[in-house]
């Protein structure tokens, strides 16, 4: 079965920046990924992207693929 995951607006995942609360969240392609464990996102920021933000539009120019999103838990779904 799959797991419920929660629906979280684009408020609510801006709290997530590693600013104003403890966690720093990013959206891809619909889904919010905890990456509050990764060295590379300390204090909320990656290679001068913020976090607390939909980040899908922005994968083209990384130098990695989005297979580095495997690692990270899912915690939800952005609403649109
Ligand atoms: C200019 C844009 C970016 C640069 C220069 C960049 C650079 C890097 C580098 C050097 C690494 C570590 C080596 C590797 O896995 O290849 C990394 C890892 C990673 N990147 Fe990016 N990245 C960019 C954009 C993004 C975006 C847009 C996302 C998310 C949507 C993202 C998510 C990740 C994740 C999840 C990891 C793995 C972190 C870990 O394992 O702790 N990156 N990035």
């Amino acid at each position: 079965m799959e797991k419920f995951l929660p629906t979280y607006s684009s408020e609510e995942l801006a709290l997530r920046n590693g600013q104003d609360m403890p966690y720093i969240w990013v959206g891809y392609k619909g889904k919010i990924y905890d990456v509050t464990s990764s060295e590379l996102f300390k204090d909320g920021y990656h290679y001068f992207h913020a976090t607390g933000i939909d980040l899908t539009n922005d994968m083209p120019d990384a130098p990695h693929l989005e297979d580095v999103m495997n690692d990270f838990e899912i915690v939800g779904l952005l609403e649109n």
